[in-house]
């Protein structure tokens, strides 16, 4: 899968992009990551991408032309066949980023992530792209780049290969075959400060310990998260296990 994320800081993503998970998946070849400065794009002596709003007020807007010819031309970097991938700009205004968005853009073969700064767009870039709008949460982060790098990583651990065991992000919370909490987990030492591991843990009976796992996870979601049980269940998804 390839990401383009077309953005001012592009330096940001640099530590980020050489973090074990997503750099193993990048050598073995899973995932490409491309990084755009927009500023690169800028026309004027001194590489203005912002001005200020027309009708005043506070802050600076980011100004059209940089921005959609940054996008077109990194739309254009593909094969006649190949379609320009999907174009995702990153705004606390957009569609609420969550596992199963996460799940949707996992089948993609290309996003395009398009990292803002300072107020925000001219409307033209909207306009004239037709990006999709998504946001990670109900707050206003700096830019762009952080709800980018969220992107990246909830997609990439769900593609094919790149977790060692298959299985394991299908069973993370929220996920396609588990939208529940996740349970309690325990390892060595078997008491620690007077808290010592549950019996049922330790029996190697394997019925017994899923279905203290699927309690455990149950019990977890009733007391934090009861909206999840109250979404509707959807195709193909384990039902919530029975209360008690
Ligand atoms: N840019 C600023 N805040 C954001 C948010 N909450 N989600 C996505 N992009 C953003």
């Amino acid at each position: 899968m390839r990401f383009d994320v077309l953005t001012l800081f592009p330096e940001i993503f640099s530590g980020y992009l050489s973090q074990s998970l997503l750099k193993l998946a990048i050598d073995r070849g899973l995932v490409r990551v491309d990084l755009h400065n927009i500023r690169d794009w800028a026309r004027s002596k001194h590489r203005n991408v912002d001005d200020r709003p027309f009708g005043g007020g506070p802050g600076m807007v980011l100004k059209p032309e940089p921005v959609v010819e940054c996008v077109e031309a990194v739309q254009s970097q593909r094969d006649a066949e190949q379609p320009p991938g999907r174009l995702i700009l990153l705004t606390p205004q957009g569609r609420r980023f969550d596992q199963r968005v996460a799940e949707e853009l996992a089948q993609s073969d290309r996003l395009l992530l398009l990292c803002g700064r300072y107020e925000g767009f001219d409307q033209r870039v909207m306009d004239l792209l037709s990006p999709e709008e998504v946001s990670v949460g109900d707050f206003v982060l700096n830019g762009g780049e952080v709800a980018a790098m969220t992107i990246v990583d909830a997609v990439v651990r769900l593609l094919p290969g790149v977790l060692g065991d298959e299985n394991s992000s299908i069973e993370d919370s929220f996920s396609r075959g588990n939208r529940l909490l996740e349970h309690a987990q325990y390892t060595r030492p078997r008491e620690y400060r007077g808290l010592a591991v549950p019996d049922v843990l330790l029996n190697g009976n394997h019925p017994d310990i899923a279905e203290w796992r699927r309690q455990d996870s149950l019990r977890r979601t009733r007391d934090r998260r009861q909206d999840l049980l109250d979404s509707p269940a959807e195709e193909g998804s384990h039902e919530p296990p029975d209360a008690d």
